[in-house]
């Protein structure tokens, strides 16, 4: 893989990032878009690391053409090893590490909060700059969880009904779920509670109507809600297009969310239904590696370099508040 060290791609221009990739269904391309943004870092020079958390799923190995892991995420999970650093496995890529996802199949209930905490904070620790974090499907609160813990958290869908419901499903799980840890808006949990309700006798049925309830009950905490909404920036890939119709599906999900739930959704872009990624699975290589001069890998280039920007961007910020 050639590395080709943009200056603005300096490691040096960067402090940690951590990148989430989840949304609703399996399949909707998760692992695939991990793995190519986590590719296309390296290919610019920067120093990432993938990790497979998908506990049902787990298969972002064989989508890099990994052999089967020596070490992987189980052996942080028994307690084999003291910490997840521990689980790093190189790939024949360079600037590319992954942490192999759990090798049986966990049930996320088998993970207690006491863990979940202990496996955020050893993600916090890690020294690469640029973290990926490959989601499982659904909106369990570990999955949620991990999504909200990242700088840049992308959902995934296909231009299909079912996945656009779990999309919006996603979206607005973890937009609770953001809410709920919040330190200043404890005091709306029982709202937010009834939000998570279908049917609740209040009639919540999306932040904006939360957002309305507690301006009737709390102007204050309102305030404090509407900051909140207004940092959320979740970011959307449309995967597996087949036509502008499909690449505008991704556009219509962007007002949706901004309509009914007031939320930005920040649209990334798109992929193509890319009918060579089967022989590259069935070849055990990237899809990037394969293909280096592929749509799918001109979209992923744009895509890192927009979050990239986007990186550099809120660290200015930060640096002068
Ligand atoms: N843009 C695409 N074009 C063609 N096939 C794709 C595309 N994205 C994903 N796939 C295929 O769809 C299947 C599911 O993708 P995967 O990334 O494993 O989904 P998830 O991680 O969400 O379960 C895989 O076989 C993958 O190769
Ligand atoms: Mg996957």
């Amino acid at each position: 893989m050639l590395s080709q060290t943009h200056p603005t791609h300096r490691s040096q221009n960067y402090q940690k990032q951590i990148w989430a990739v989840g949304g609703g269904k399996g399949g909707v391309g998760k692992s695939l878009i991990s793995s190519s943004l986590g590719f296309t870092l390296a290919k610019f020079g920067l120093p990432t690391l993938i990790i497979d958390l998908d506990l049902g799923g787990a298969n972002l190995h064989t989508v890099l053409g990994q052999p089967p892991p020596q070490k992987c995420l189980s052996d942080f999970l028994s307690g084999k090893v003291a910490h997840l650093s521990d689980c790093i496995i190189d790939t024949q890529y360079p600037n590319l590490r992954i942490i192999a996802g759990a090798k049986d199949d966990l049930k996320i209930t088998e993970i207690d909060d006491h863990f979940k905490q202990r496996l955020m904070g050893e993600i916090r620790l890690l020294q690469p700059q640029f973290i990926i974090l490959d989601l499982g499907a659904g909106t369990s609160h570990y999955t949620l969880d991990f999504f909200n813990l990242a700088n840049a958290g992308i959902i995934t869908a296909l231009p299909e009904p079912t996945s656009i419901e779990n999309a919006y499903r996603f979206l607005k799980a973890v937009y609770y779920s953001r809410i709920l840890h919040h330190p200043n808006l404890q005091a709306i949990k029982p709202l937010i509670d009834a939000a998570m309700t279908p049917n609740n006798q209040l009639g919540i049925h999306s932040p904006s109507d939360l957002l309305n309830e507690v301006n009737f009950q709390n102007p204050g905490l309102a305030m404090e809600l509407k900051k909140s909404i207004k940092d959320f920036k979740p970011k959307l890939i449309m995967n597996q297009t087949r036509s502008q119709t499909d690449v505008d599906v991704g556009f219509s999900m962007k007002s949706v969310a901004k309509k009914y739930f007031g939320i930005d959704l920040d649209y990334l872009g798109y992929l193509e239904y890319e009918p060579n990624v089967w022989q590259s699975v069935r070849r055990m290589r990237p899809i990037l590696a394969e293909y280096p001069h592929s749509r799918i890998a001109t979209h992923m280039d744009r895509m890192c370099n927009y979050l990239l920007k986007q990186a550099r961007i809120e660290q200015t910020l930060h640096a002068s508040e």
